[in-house]
């Protein structure tokens, strides 16, 4: 969701800001701009369309003059169609006061009613313009713009990640936020602000997350940090961990494709120090000082959302089956807003990949206002989710840029998987069975390897389905969860109708949708639902709808009942997802490119949904 960059320091600010805005573009957006400070004066360009349009923009109008302070925005409409007017940067009446936006002004109509009777002058239909026109309004009487900024976002209600730039005051940027990220990069004799590290990897590694009901001012040589009530704070200076190349596309011709064929190294991340290997078992320090609660909850509780979500419905039969811990697995947007009874020894799991999905961290707050214990496994490092959980576990999957989220996924069930073991092993679960799990697990990385060593079967069958209008998928057990990630993975960047159903289920309604048009992919892996699969299976092709059979190495029968075949390595059940959901995050990503859609940027959609 809308990317923010600011620049002050040395340098010529535009191309910072310029690269910076293409480093966020993954998140989704649909119009760009910018915001300079030369010789006292403001300069807004801003445009509808990618970054590449806005540059196209720049290069042929009058050059910008050099400027050594500014911001970038990446805008994702919420209040406002995608325009050049609604496009960030926003500004007051004089052109005196710019601001970007990351978030949803809640009270904006009543604050724009306002400054309407003060006479302020709108353009656009944004809630962000009010935050400029009330900066303005404060300014005239407190003249400093860091604490016009502090006062004028305690009358804001909502979620902002914010940036300043204020003609007046040509060396300082000012920034704040409420509940969108914002991290600021301490350079020498430079500083830098954005949404998102990929911007400010470039430039350095020395990062301070700034914190909600948090406002900061930054100069070329200095940082200052203030809550909202103007208390002075202090904070610890981390250091980002992933390197340049991580995020960039190292000769795939999209990141989808790239962090599919990342998975077995992926996975290994996720494993890496955590496996006991004589004593069966595992070691989570991020566990240490809130285990035992788990141990004893009552239940645990999953909060997500999307593919997260799917992570977590087989989290929840991973730690049923072997464990014997009752799991409930909620939408985090659901969670949150119905009052859900929480009982004090309850544990509540956020299951994150940018750790800053709104709904997701929402749900933990009220979790843990409700007085719960409250654990985050996320992706991201230093993410809202993350600092705010009672413990957690990273999955260590390393920047996922691709919108359609896959090695994430895979690293999320292979940490469910290492939860499991250590809470299984805590309740009776015996050395020579957690020995067994563990040595699977090891072996998993060499068996997604093997899976993405050819492809060729995939691609195949991408081409022959690519004009296909609607898809179902089928699995069952653990691999239920699987078939509704298959079909989220094909409709977010193919764009075709897909739903994903437990197989059993197909007989209580979608068994009518079938016939020769209708795709079936099925996941029928030797398990102990096989059977029942491979009769889900013979009631498709009794309709003549074609099969696509997700199957393991050695399979026998389903080839002759099943149109294609797509073959996985053999592993424990509770691991099975991890191997199947390999192909069919190909055969989205082949169907999609056969389709000509635009994979890393799929309409509508967001990386980090950070809005409500
Ligand atoms: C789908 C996808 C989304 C995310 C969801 C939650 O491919 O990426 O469904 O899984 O927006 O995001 P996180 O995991 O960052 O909370």
């Amino acid at each position: 969701m809308c990317g923010i960059v600011g620049y002050i320091g040395k340098k010529s600010a535009l191309p910072i800001l310029m690269e910076g805005l293409k480093r966020m573009e993954y998140r989704g957006y649909d119009s760009a701009g910018i915001a300079l400070i030369s010789n006292g004066k403001l300069i807004i360009r801003k445009q509808k369309g990618k970054v590449a349009d806005l540059e196209n923009k720049l290069l042929d109008g009058e050059p910008l003059p050099e400027a050594h302070i500014g911001m970038g925005h990446t805008r994702w409409a919420t209040h406002g169609e995608p325009n050049d007017i609604n496009a960030h940067p926003h500004i007051d009446c004089r052109n005196e006061i710019a601001v970007v936006h990351n978030g949803i002004i809640e009270n904006y109509l009543a604050l724009k009613t306002k400054l309407l009777q003060r006479g302020h002058h709108f353009v656009s239909t944004t809630d962000t313009e009010i935050v400029a026109h009330l900066i303005e309004e404060i300014y005239k009487s407190t003249p400093n713009l860091f604490e016009a900024v502090r006062l004028a976002m305690k009358q804001v209600t909502g979620t902002y990640g914010l940036v300043v730039l204020s003609s007046h005051e040509p060396d300082k940027i000012v920034v704040a936020r409420m509940g969108s990220p914002l991290i600021l990069g301490i350079g020498e004799g430079e500083n830098i602000v954005a949404a998102d590290a990929a911007a400010i990897i470039e430039h350095t590694r020395q990062v301070v997350y700034l914190g909600d009901g948090e406002v900061a001012e930054l100069t070329a040589d200095n940082v200052t940090i203030k809550t909202l009530n103007d208390v002075k704070i202090t904070k610890v200076v981390d250091e980002l961990t992933f390197d340049l190349e991580q995020i960039e596309k190292g000769g795939f011709p999209h990141f989808m494709l790239k962090e599919i064929h990342e998975q077995s190294e992926s996975i290994e991340n996720a494993l890496r120090g955590r496996l006991l290997e004589e004593e069966g078992n595992v070691r989570l320090g991020g566990l240490d000082n809130v285990v035992e609660k788990i141990e004893h909850a009552p239940r645990l509780i999953f909060a997500a959302c999307g593919t997260s979500w799917h992570a977590a419905l087989i989290g929840e039969y991973m730690l049923e089956q072997y464990a014997q811990i009752p799991v409930e697995v909620e939408y985090a947007s659901e969670f949150r807003y119905r009052n859900p009874i929480l009982k004090k020894d309850d544990v509540v799991v956020l299951i994150s990949q940018s750790g800053e999905t709104a709904d997701t961290l929402a749900a933990l707050r009220e979790a843990k206002a409700k007085g719960a214990t409250v654990i985050g496994i996320c992706n991201v490092v230093g993410s809202s989710i993350a600092r705010e959980s009672d413990g957690g576990v990273y999955i260590h999957a390393g920047p996922e840029i691709g919108v359609a989220s896959t090695k994430a996924f895979t690293s999320q069930l292979t940490v469910l998987a290492l939860l499991t073991i250590l809470l299984a092993r805590r309740k009776g679960m015996t050395r020579e069975q957690g020995l067994e799990l563990v040595h699977e697990l090891k072996l998993l990385p060499e068996k997604v390897k093997a899976i993405l060593s050819d492809t060729k079967q995939i691609e195949y069958i991408a081409g022959e389905f690519k004009e296909m209008k609607n898809f179902l998928y089928l699995g069952r057990g653990y691999n239920f969860p699987v078939a509704l990630e298959g079909a989220l993975k094909l409709k977010e960047i193919s764009y075709i109708h897909a739903e994903g159903y437990p197989a059993a289920e197909m007989k209580h309604g979608p068994i009518a949708l079938i016939d020769e048009k209708m795709p079936v992919v099925c996941i029928a892996p030797f398990d102990r639902t096989y059977d029942k699969i491979m009769s889900n299976i013979q009631e498709v092709k009794a309709r003549r709808g074609r099969v696509i059979a997700i199957v393991n190495d050695g399979e026998k029968n389903i080839g002759q009942l099943a149109d294609y075949l797509i073959s996985v390595p053999p592993t424990l059940d509770l691991f099975s997802p991890i191997l199947s959901v390999i192909p069919l995050q190909l055969l989205a990503y082949y169907i999609a490119v056969a389709r000509g859609a635009n994979v890393d940027q799929p309409r509508n959609l967001a990386k980090s949904v950070t809005v409500e």
